[in-house]
């Protein structure tokens, strides 16, 4: 109760101050503690993936780690993506500049949305930027694709035709079948998830999210879902990143 109360006041600081509130806030403290600890946290047997397959050399015979060093040089990276990109013309996420080293730099196939692989590896450089601020940027050329992320947020959709932020905001702190519905921020991702036993990238996230009001899926990957990430990374600059978080 003395916890319910807490997050009462929390949000309505929240609301005041329009500030944003990591998804950690609206969690129990076992699972606040489970992610705490790096022993204990099981999105960090991703990590360590990761970082065997930083180290393993592709068909050009160049590993990760052969062009950039060890993963802490990328620390910093993760907090500021999705970012534009001179070269591809767009915003990409982060799983699409792994995959654009993959194929460009090392002749190997791209890892499939949802792999172990993307995930170990984008579990990998996230949690480079542990504690860092998240600050993605939002003028510039990425200004529009902000524009349209938000758009998409904001919009109603799906059988219950409800937007992101009829939940996220609007019913931030309530109760929904046994959730608490936070602010959807995306700090903390990729995120391990208690009720899937896995790990799972914001596109996937969202996927459920779309699956609760019936609305028609975004693929992963395409331009509107990583615009939407940019959007919601954007919202919550200044949260320090979580990555592995772990949710309920
Ligand atoms: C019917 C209410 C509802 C709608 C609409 C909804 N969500 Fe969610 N969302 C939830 C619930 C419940 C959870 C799990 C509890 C939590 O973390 O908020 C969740 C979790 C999330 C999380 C994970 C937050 C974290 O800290 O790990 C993200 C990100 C998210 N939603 C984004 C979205 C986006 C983007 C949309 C629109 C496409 C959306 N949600 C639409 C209810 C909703
Ligand atoms: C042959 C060399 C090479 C290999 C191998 C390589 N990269 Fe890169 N990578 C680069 C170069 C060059 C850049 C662009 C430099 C920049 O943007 O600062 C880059 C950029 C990146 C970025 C974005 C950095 C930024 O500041 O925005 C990430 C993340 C990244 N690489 C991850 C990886 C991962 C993960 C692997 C292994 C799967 C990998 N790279 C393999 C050369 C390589």
């Amino acid at each position: 109760m003395i916890r319910h109360a807490a997050l009462l006041a929390l949000m309505a600081t929240a609301a005041q101050a329009e500030a944003p509130v990591s998804g950690y806030a609206f969690m129990q403290p076992e699972t606040q503690a489970l992610q705490d600890d790096a022993f204990a946290n099981p999105g960090m047997l991703w990590v360590d993936l990761g970082r065997e397959l930083w180290n393993r050399p592709e068909a050009s015979g160049d590993s990760c780690a052969g062009c950039h060093g060890g993963p802490e040089t990328l620390r910093g990276v993760g907090a500021r993506y999705p970012a534009w990109s001179a070269t591809e013309g767009r915003v990409v996420s982060l799983e699409q500049q792994i995959n654009l080293c993959r194929e460009g730099r090392q002749q190997a196939v791209p890892l499939p949305y949802g792999s172990r692989e993307l995930l170990a590896l984008s579990a990998l450089v996230m949690h480079q930027s542990l504690g860092l601020p998240q600050a993605v940027a939002t003028d510039g050329p990425a200004a529009e694709a902000y524009v349209r992320g938000r758009d998409y947020f904001e919009t109603r959709r799906g059988q219950l035709n409800l937007s992101c932020a009829n939940c996220h905001v609007e019913q931030a702190g309530s109760r929904l079948r046994g959730e608490t519905i936070s602010q959807g921020q995306v700090n903390g991702f990729p995120i391990y998830r208690q009720l899937w036993q896995d790990i799972g990238s914001a596109g996937r996230m969202i996927a459920w999210c779309n699956e609760a009001v019936r609305a028609t899926q975004l693929e992963e990957g395409s331009p509107m879902a990583v615009e939407l990430e940019l959007y919601l990374r954007a919202r919550g600059n200044g949260l320090a990143i979580e990555s592995p978080a772990v949710r309920r």
